[in-house]
């Protein structure tokens, strides 16, 4: 027994990120659409009818089929199946719609595709805009849409979380000392109607917020929150993702916490696009891109992405410090001319071209100055923000960018745009 512990030990000390080394994965945005039809025609953002050049395995256009979203999955397991928990945050559900019975299972059926390939992982999922019935509409406190989507997700939720879910869409939980909070913004989201008049603490989630960072703190945690909508503001189009009287009072609950700094990080979705946000009291921002490349056919401005397949975090077991991650992406233009699905690496933070020590907040203040000096630099963040789908960004794109990329109370970015001091 002795011999084989110094044998591991000396083994730790030649490759000591195989000891200390966790890891995680997290997808997001998968929209994935049951009735996608290859060859079909591209119409108000959908691909189900007619006859015209919609792809194989998806549409920018459009959302995407099934074989994209459990290929996507398949490969994550098979890039590193040895995760300690896997994070969906949010948005299952196509952007053309259909029955509430066919949300429910599209949820059931993208948290199951993550357990198949992930067996004795832990697999977290906060719930998106598009998962609640009708979209993006939330009811505060306790529902019936909330007990349907707790029933669809029922194989990943313990007693213990059901609870809390049920209460509000919340839950957390600890793996490695990190404590996993999944938090349910769609409360706030700008588009919910059901929140429009509502005030104060909606389903009690600061109080719960609050809680998990006194519990963490208490029994010596780091704090990883995962949210679908942020706060703050979109990057290319400078819209608030929250209904603006709730933007500050959010921000206020973390800024306000006396061990905000046990705080790793807060993972988001939602926007589709790859971006930070340099947070002071929520630890840094992270936006993860969206699996689905569909263009946003509301607005002019809408503009497409690849297929963002997943971003695969390493952090430290030993102080719990996130590390780096790699995101994988697919060309898909590429792919449907191949009819082949080629993943591929598209960045990793530690490498070319941000070459980052960690993702602390410190290093994603550096990385943000080092854009503001640097055009070829901040160029390449712009050709992830959108998954290497190349579109140009003239002055007044660049002001919105970093104002929302260091700003997140409306006064500060309203000014950063007049002033362009960022
Ligand atoms: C979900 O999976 C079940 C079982 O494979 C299948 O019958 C059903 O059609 C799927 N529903 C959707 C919306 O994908």
């Amino acid at each position: 027994m002795k011999s084989l512990l110094f044998i591991l030990l000396l083994f730790c000390l030649i490759a000591p990120t195989f000891c200390i080394a966790g890891k995680f994965w997290q997808i997001t945005d998968q929209h994935y659409d049951w009735i996608y039809k290859y060859k079909s025609k591209p119409h108000s953002g959908e691909c189900r009818t007619g006859e015209g050049d919609a792809g194989f395995y998806g549409d920018y256009d459009c959302d995407i089929p099934w074989l994209t979203v459990e290929s996507a999955v398949q490969e994550m397991a098979k890039i590193e199946p040895n995760v300690d928990f896997v994070i969906n945050s949010g948005d299952t559900w196509p952007h053309a719609g259909g029955s509430a019975e066919q949300k429910l299972q599209t949820i059931a059926n993208v948290t199951n595709i993550l357990r198949k390939y992930f067996p004795n992982t832990p697999v977290f999922y906060s719930p998106g805009n598009h998962d609640f019935e009708p979209k993006h509409d939330c009811a505060p406190g306790a529902n019936a849409w909330l007990a349907r989507m707790a029933d669809a997700i029922s194989p990943i939720l313990t007693t213990e979380q059901k609870k809390t879910y049920l209460q509000g869409g919340y839950y957390s939980q600890v793996i490695e000392g990190i404590r996993v909070v999944i938090i349910n913004t769609i409360l706030y989201y700008g588009h919910n109607h059901y929140t429009t008049n509502a005030e104060g603490d909606l389903s009690n989630q600061y109080a719960f917020i609050t809680s998990q960072l006194d519990e963490a703190y208490e029994n010596d945690e780091k704090v990883l929150f995962v949210g679908h909508v942020s706060p703050g503001f979109e990057e290319r189009f400078g819209d608030m993702g929250f209904h603006e009287k709730f933007n500050e009072p959010f921000l206020k609950v973390f800024e306000e916490h006396p061990h905000k700094e046990v705080i790793l990080a807060s993972l988001y979705g939602h926007l589709h696009s790859d971006s930070f946000r340099l947070s002071e009291n929520a630890g840094p921002l992270l936006l993860s891109p969206a699996l689905t490349p569909w263009k946003n056919y509301h607005t002019k401005l809408g503009v497409p992405n690849n297929l963002g397949m997943g971003r695969l975090f390493t952090y430290n077991k030993i102080d719990k410090a996130l590390l780096k991650y790699e995101q994988y992406y697919a060309d898909l233009q590429t792919c449907n001319e191949d009819m082949t699905l080629k993943w591929q690496l598209e960045y990793d933070t530690s490498q070319e071209p941000y070459y980052m020590q960690d993702l602390s907040l410190l290093s994603f203040e550096k990385l943000f100055y080092k854009m503001k000096n640097d055009e070829d630099l901040f160029n390449k963040y712009l050709d992830f923000n959108i998954v290497m789908y190349k579109t140009g960004c003239d002055s007044d794109c660049k002001i919105r960018q970093f104002c929302a990329l260091k700003f997140l109370h409306k006064d500060d970015f309203d000014i950063c745009k007049i002033i362009h001091d960022y």
